[in-house]
């Protein structure tokens, strides 16, 4: 996919987990998303070719862990305990959280959904967010294994509300009037936080990458990819 290899360096294994639009996602079939054009440029301006596999939430994160993989994008925000376990790159992207919820439920704040059912895709920090209001394993928790069978749960009925990243939670709603839904943000409650791309703790690559991030960003491209996403 990558097309700017310069020859001498290896061809990097990429994984991500499409379902997570507008950052990584599948449109009839093909992996797109600003991650996605992100690290095409990001690749391009490192000199790497790279192959891409769409592999979900939790066996990407194993594989970037096991160093199968040479690095991982797909919304990934960076925290203190992740990494413990993995290296990231600087900050690209901030976010922080919604809730999605079924119109008329009255949600105003983070805090309405303590009484709630509330659907969280496992193993990401929208989860340890509504654990946070809830309680740790609390059975009102129903936990999914990607965002999109969380919003599916929404929409089915299954849970009451959604806490996802705020601009997946913005899309979603802007693309899916039928599904008669609203959102909420709260900053007293969701924190802000940060996307990194992830790589193995004894990664190779991740200062080459991470240079070609900051020249993307600081070059205009980043701007560019940013505008045709999320531009008026
Ligand atoms: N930013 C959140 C986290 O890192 C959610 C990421 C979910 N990404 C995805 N591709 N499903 O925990």
């Amino acid at each position: 996919e990558g097309t700017n290899g310069s020859g001498d360096k290896p061809t990097l294994s990429v994984v991500t987990e499409a379902g997570f639009m507008p950052f990584t996602y599948l449109d009839k079939g093909e992996l797109t998303g600003f991650d996605i054009d992100l690290l095409e440029a990001v690749m391009g301006e490192a000199g790497y070719d790279y192959q891409i596999e769409n592999v979900g939430w939790d066996a990407m994160l194993l594989s970037v862990e096991k160093g199968e993989a040479d690095l991982a994008i797909a919304g990934i925000t960076v925290n203190e305990e992740r990494k413990e376990t993995y290296d990231f790159s600087s900050a690209y992207f901030e976010s922080t959280h919604k809730v999605v919820f079924r119109e008329g439920e009255g949600i105003t704040s983070g805090e309405d959904i303590k009484d709630l059912k509330v659907g969280v895709q496992s193993g990401t920090t929208g989860a340890e967010a509504v654990e946070k209001i809830l309680g740790k394993n609390h059975e009102n928790i129903s936990k999914y294994d990607s965002n999109t069978l969380a919003l599916m749960s929404l929409q089915s009925g299954d849970v009451d509300a959604v806490v996802t990243d705020n601009v997946v939670a913005d899309e979603y709603v802007e693309n899916n009037p039928e599904a008669n839904v609203e959102m909420i943000t709260d900053p007293d409650t969701f924190e802000s936080e940060f996307y990194g791309i992830m790589f193995p703790k004894d990664s190779e690559v991740k200062e080459d990458i991470n240079s070609a991030l900051q020249t993307v960003i600081e070059n205009g491209t980043y701007s560019e990819i940013y505008q045709e996403w999320f531009g008026a």
